[in-house]
């Protein structure tokens, strides 16, 4: 592992856990309250939480948990607040949503620490990726607030009403991003909770939502885990639950809701399949292998985890692979250099060992990068096993961390088949000089989101969303504004 070279590149100088008051650049505060009706208040039963980093494993904070109680008076603040927000011009509603993607900007920096210290992914992610991201998912929906009549032409689009989001921990912000913007843009009221292992940036997106004006009510945040998130789920007075996490939870809230009028969209798992021809550009590819699956320790649910390599390029592939894995640098998610931070918890690394296991006893052949893993903390080497086939375990289900399955195909009949041969339809990836094959595979791949000759890119204006047990709705773009609306 790498040291950081420059340390004073955040000032924060890193003593979260000996002094967790203000540094410089970033806050962190001992205790986390609940935000709701425009104020941060105590949770009804007073129950806290820690939340861990997962470099470490040691605490960083408290945070609230709320309990139905809590749930409960902040859907009815979130129904009190719909009327006048619902009823202000989309300008109006527009012009604090903008405000909040700039403040997201003016505090880039602090967001960005903060999601790496809570969560273990890379700085250069969160501060390249996640952030910006965010902020830019924001800009966007501000832009349609005003402008809906355009996305629905001859027909007048309502908010649904008061919206319950429950996000994942893999994307913290980012998430939250995709699940704030678009409802407030509609004209909708909210009570959002993030991931019980990653409620910081979460929180922070709270102050800043405080201090963008927005009228009380309007956002509300609490935090908490399973049990709030079912809470908001049940609750009588809410329209709508959008939820994106595992594919169990997500069938849970679809039982849960059968039979009410609540409207659901959910965002599953997924087994993404990348496929590399033999006239790809190799070198390139083998950067897209690394970037669909090592991306944020693979925990990603549009990863590359299945890698499908045509037989002719297959040794020359998996010689580069192996070569560039070794490169990778493993280790503090604060330092500017690591490629693959820390595994967000104790949980995610117990489910990705087992798969490690299964996949070494079902026969397939293990490879590791050489790295050296931090005696403390979260971790796990970049992965991959060779010599696997569709009935195995790990072809068949999601692992979620930097574990990558390969197999090698002959035709493209025979990869298509292979790649559909899964219950998870999320995203997929193609690599090929071949525009016309391109477009045959995209015709014929079950996946919400295909990528030619690139992986893991995301925008704003790009819808996002799966079919099969990958769930169902659509996130980001003009497509993302029709879960949050209705017709008379
Ligand atoms: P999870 O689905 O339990 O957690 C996601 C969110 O749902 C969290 O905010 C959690 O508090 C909430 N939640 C949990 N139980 C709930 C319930 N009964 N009602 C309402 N909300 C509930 O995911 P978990 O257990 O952290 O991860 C397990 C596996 O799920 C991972 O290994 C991965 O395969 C998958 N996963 C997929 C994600 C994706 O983006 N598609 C994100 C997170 C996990
Ligand atoms: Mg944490």
């Amino acid at each position: 592992m790498q040291k950081n070279e420059n340390k004073n590149m955040f000032k924060a100088s890193w003593t979260y856990d000996k002094a967790p008051e203000s540094t410089d650049h970033v806050q962190i505060k001992k205790e986390y309250e609940l935000y709701i009706n425009g104020k941060f208040t105590k949770p009804v039963k007073g129950k806290y939480f820690d939340t861990i980093n997962p470099s470490t494993n040691k605490k960083i904070a408290s945070v609230a948990e709320a309990t139905s109680e809590d749930v409960d008076i902040a859907v009815k603040a979130a129904r009190k607040a719909f009327k006048g927000w619902s009823s202000l011009s989309g300008k109006e509603r527009g012009k604090y949503i903008f405000r909040i993607a700039r403040l997201i900007q003016e505090r880039a920096r602090e967001f960005a620490v903060i999601e790496s210290l809570d969560g273990g992914k890379p700085i250069k992610e969160s501060r390249d990726i996640d952030i910006p991201l965010a902020a830019n998912h924001f800009f966007y929906y501000a832009g349609w607030a005003d402008k809906l009549e355009y996305a629905f032409p001859n027909r007048k689009p309502e908010p649904l009403g008061v919206v319950g989001q429950i996000i994942p921990w893999n994307f913290p912000l980012l998430m939250a991003a995709w699940k704030l913007a678009p409802a407030l843009a509609t004209g909708n009221t909210v009570v959002l909770k993030p991931a019980e292992t990653t409620p910081l940036t979460a929180l922070k997106l709270a102050e800043i939502i405080h201090d963008s004006g927005i009228p009380k009510g309007v956002v509300n945040i609490i935090t908490g885990a399973g049990e709030t998130g079912a809470s908001i789920v049940n609750h009588p007075d809410v329209d709508k639950i959008a939820f994106t996490g595992s594919t169990g939870v997500g069938k849970y809230i679809s039982n849960a809701v059968a039979g009410t009028n609540k409207s659901v969209t959910l965002e599953l798992g997924g087994k993404g399949a990348n496929i590399i021809f033999e006239d790809a550009a190799i070198d390139q590819a083998v950067e897209g292998i690394v970037n669909a699956i090592f991306y944020n320790q693979g925990h990603v649910c549009c990863a590359g985890s299945r890698l499908f390599i045509q037989e002719s390029v297959a040794d020359v592939v998996i010689q580069k692979l192996k070569d560039r894995m070794e490169t990778l640098i493993v280790g503090d998610p604060l330092d500017k250099n690591t490629d693959v931070g820390a595994i967000n918890s104790k949980k995610q690394l117990q489910i990705i060992e087992n798969y490690i296991k299964i996949g070494i006893n079902e026969g397939g052949d293990i490879y590791q990068s050489s790295c050296n893993l931090p005696k403390s903390g979260n971790w796990c080497a970049p992965t991959l096993f060779l010599n696997v086939s569709q009935s195995h375990k790990i072809v068949q289900e999601e692992i979620f961390g930097p574990v990558l399955a390969v197999q090698t195909f002959r035709t493209i009949s025979e990869v298509i088949e292979k790649a559909n041969n899964t219950p998870y339809g999320l995203s997929a990836g193609v690599w090929t000089n071949n525009g016309a094959k391109i477009f045959h595979l995209t015709e014929r791949l079950e996946a919400g989101v295909i990528w030619a000759n690139t992986f893991n890119k995301f925008d704003a204006a790009s819808p996002f969303g799966g079919y099969k047990e990958s769930g169902y709705g659509r996130e980001g773009g003009m497509q993302g504004l029709n879960p949050y609306v209705k017709f008379d």
